[in-house]
C-alpha cells in the first residue's frame, strides 16, 4: 500500500491535541524528554505528520522550527492547527528523499519516519540530516523495535505488524502492514519497512556520525498499566520501539 495515500486518507484520524494512540504514551514522551531543554534551539522535524510533536517541542521552548512531510493532507491539517495556535511553526509538504535544507539546525527529530523507508533511503536521509546539523547538533529518532514484528505476531489490539512468513535477516526492506490503536478503540493503519539493528548503526556511521548513539528500548511501563490495564497490558514486556539519540 502506498504510504502517501495511507496518510492522505487518514489525516483526520491522526490529528490530535493530546495523547491518543498507543505510541503517544509508550514512545513520544521519551522522545520529548530526550530533547531536553530546548532553549530556543532550531529544529528540523522530518516526517512531522500533522504536527503533534512539533507543537509539543515548540511549547517546550524550541526556536526556529521546520516540519516536513510527504502527505499534503497531514501538512494541511498541521497548517490549519498552526493558524489557530500561532506557535510559529513552518510546515512544508515534500518527500524527505528529495529534500536539501537551505539552513542548518541544532536538532533534528524523526518520530516513526524510518519505518516507511528502505535501508538505502534511510541512508540518504541520515546523510542529509548529518549535513544539515550544526557541529554538536543532535539527531533523535524513534522507530518500531526491530524485533517487535517477530516477537508479537498476534494480529490484535493495541499494536501489531503482520510478519507472517517473514524472517529477521532475509526480509530486510520488506514492508509489513500493521495497526496501532487509539485508547478510544479506533485503529490506525501503520507500516514497517523492516530493518535490523545493524542497519541503523551502519547507516549512522556511514552518514558521518562517529560518536556512540544512546539507545533506549521502549516497552509498556508499570505506570501505564496502572492507568489503563485493559489497553496496555497485552503489550507488557514486549519490545515496542527504539529511541536513538546521536550527536554530530
Ligand atoms: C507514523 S507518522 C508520524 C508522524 C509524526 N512524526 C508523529 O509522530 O505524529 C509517519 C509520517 O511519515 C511521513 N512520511 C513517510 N514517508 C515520508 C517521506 N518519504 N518523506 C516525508 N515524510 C514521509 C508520513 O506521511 C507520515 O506523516
Amino acid at each position: 500500500m502506498d504510504t502517501k495515500q495511507v496518510y492522505n486518507d487518514n489525516a483526520k484520524k491522526w490529528l490530535r491535541l493530546s495523547p491518543s494512540s498507543l505510541s503517544d504514551f509508550t514512545a513520544r514522551p521519551f522522545v520529548f524528554d530526550a530533547c531536553g531543554e530546548l532553549n530556543n534551539r532550531s529544529v528540523l522535524d522530518i516526517g512531522c505528520g500533522e504536527g503533534y510533536c512539533a507543537r509539543e517541542l515548540k511549547l517546550r521552548g524550541a526556536g526556529d522550527y521546520l516540519g516536513v512531510d510527504l502527505s499534503t493532507q497531514m501538512i494541511e491539517a498541521a497548517q490549519v492547527q498552526e493558524a489557530k495556535d500561532q506557535l510559529g511553526i513552518e510546515y512544508r509538504a515534500l518527500n524527505v528523499l528529495e529534500f536539501v535544507p537551505e539552513r542548518k539546525f541544532d536538532l533534528s527529530v524523526a518520530v516513526f519516519l524510518f519505518n516507511y523507508l528502505r535501508v538505502d533511503e534511510m541512508q540518504l536521509v541520515f546523510s542529509m540530516v548529518y549535513q544539515s546539523l550544526e557541529e554538536g547538533g543532535q539527531f533523535i529518532f524513534s522507530v518500531p523495535h526491530p524485533f517487535f514484528p517477530f516477537a508479537r505476531n498476534k494480529q490484535s489490539a493495541p499494536f501489531y505488524f503482520n510478519s507472517t512468513g517473514k524472517n529477521y535477516f532475509a526480509d530486510v526492506d520488506q514492508k509489513f502492514e500493521g495497526e496501532i490503536w487509539k485508547r478510544s478503540g479506533e485503529p490506525l493503519h501503520v507500516q514497517c519497512v523492516h530493518k535490523t539493528f545493524s542497519d541503523y548503526f551502519d547507516c549512522l556511521r556511514d552518514a558521518g556520525f562517529n560518536t556512540m548513539p544512546e539507545i533506549k528500548e521502549l516497552t509498556v511501563t508499570p505506570e501505564l498499566i496502572a492507568i489503563d490495564e485493559a489497553f496496555f497490558s497485552p503489550l507488557k514486556n514486549e519490545p515496542l520501539h527504539v529511541l536513538f539519540k546521536v550527536t554530530k
